[in-house]
């Protein structure tokens, strides 16, 4: 009698969770079963900070995260709360982006982590070359490798068929380039004319790579207008753009989109959206207003001039409405981009930012059969 008594109360207590799981699972369906992430800061959620040496940037003290939910979290991302991965991966069903690639080995726990959910490489400081800020990053060559080991690890788990199926069905995020621009030191149009060559060349090489390894679905945020970030703009006096920056993150901007759509042509199966960065920004700047900002070109946390003359930290200058500045810090965006940049990688509107189908497009023909899936 006492042994079925508590059978009774034990079911009484799982069964409630079990509901709530489910209602759980069908308030927030996937499109894809996982998601991979390859990419800098504008994507890092925790990489860098398992990276040891001194000129790692690491986003893992305050204020970062001064509001990611749940209360104050340095968690590695760049930004006062969410970054852009977050916001795609909750458009794709997620709560939020992947878990970094580095962090779930120190928890000893990639295969169950990659087969969930996906996984997160980016790295803050990381650029298309490996020469850009080299040995404090995780570049995107070394990525591409860190997902081949991943991918070997998991089919050694779970089988060959069952990893093929879920990284064909998987959404690939790429977002790089800016730092390569940002400390390229090329002057001359002949370095410059080779610096565009390696980077298109490497870019292409990476996305052949993650090709050769099962991925289908490409979302790729492509350059934007690195030369307006408060770090670049507080060098002159007036607090302008660099525009010379600005035009070779353009042009390399639009090899990159020539570069790909030529993969898509080669590579059979192929499917990619191209979100481009500068119709993003570019009304914004012209009309912050409009979008609800009253700063475009100072830190929200920083020092110093336009907060530009120093990182974000515990002891900096912090601004009162986040929500209303463009920037973070002295590079990167707030939570608040991140959260617009999404919204138009995803229902793309006047500004066309994506082609030549939006993210949303992109991630229902990502899993034709992800609705039919039982296990
Ligand atoms: C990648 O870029 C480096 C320069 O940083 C260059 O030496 C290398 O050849 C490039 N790789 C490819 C495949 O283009
Ligand atoms: C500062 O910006 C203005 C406006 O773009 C430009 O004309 C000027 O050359 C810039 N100065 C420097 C030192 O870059």
């Amino acid at each position: 009698m006492k042994k079925f008594g508590l059978v009774l109360v034990g079911l009484v207590v799982v069964l409630p969770v079990l509901v709530g799981v489910a209602d759980a699972g069908e308030a927030t369906r996937r499109l894809v079963p996982a998601m991979f992430v390859l990419g800098d800061s504008t994507l890092d959620v925790g990489n860098n900070n398992h990276l040891k040496g001194q000129g790692v940037p690491r986003a893992d003290k305050p204020f970062f995260g001064i509001d990611f939910p749940g209360g104050a979290m340095s968690t590695g991302r760049f930004s006062n709360g969410y970054n852009i991965a977050d916001f795609i991966a909750k458009y794709l069903g997620f709560d939020r982006s992947p878990v970094a690639y580095l962090a779930l080995k120190s928890r000893n726990y990639l295969i169950p982590g990659a087969m969930d959910r996906g996984v997160s490489f980016a790295s803050a400081g990381a650029g298309i070359l490996d020469s850009t800020n080299a040995g404090k990053n995780i570049p995107l060559s070394q990525q591409v490798r860190y997902m081949a080991s991943t991918k070997a690890a998991m089919e050694a788990a779970k089988g060959t068929r069952k990893v093929s199926k879920l990284l064909a069905d998987s959404f690939f995020l790429l977002g790089i380039g800016s730092n390569d621009i940002i400390l390229s030191t090329a002057k001359t149009p002949g370095d410059i004319a080779a610096l565009f060559t390696f980077l298109v060349s490497n870019y292409t090489v990476a996305i052949t790579d993650l090709y050769g390894m099962g991925a289908r679905n490409l979302g790729i945020i492509n350059v934007g207008p690195v030369g307006c970030v408060p770090l670049v703009r507080v060098v002159n006096a007036t607090g302008a753009c660099n525009d010379g920056m600005n035009r070779l993150a353009m042009v390399l901007a639009a090899k990159i989109k020539s570069a790909v759509a030529s993969l898509a042509t080669s590579l059979p199966g192929l499917s990619y959206s191209l979100g481009d960065s500068f119709a993003f920004f570019q009304p914004i700047f012209a009309n912050p207003q409009a979008s609800g900002f009253l700063s475009v070109d100072t830190a929200c946390c920083g020092s110093g001039r336009l907060g530009a003359e120093g990182v974000c930290m515990r002891n900096s200058r912090l601004c009162g409405n986040r929500d209303a500045y463009m920037f973070w810090d002295w590079v990167h965006s707030t939570q608040r981009v991140a959260e617009l940049g999404a919204q138009a990688l995803f229902q793309d509107g006047p500004a066309q930012v994506t082609a030549p189908i939006s993210f949303k497009q992109l991630a229902l023909l990502a899993c034709k059969t992800c609705s039919m899936m039982t296990d």
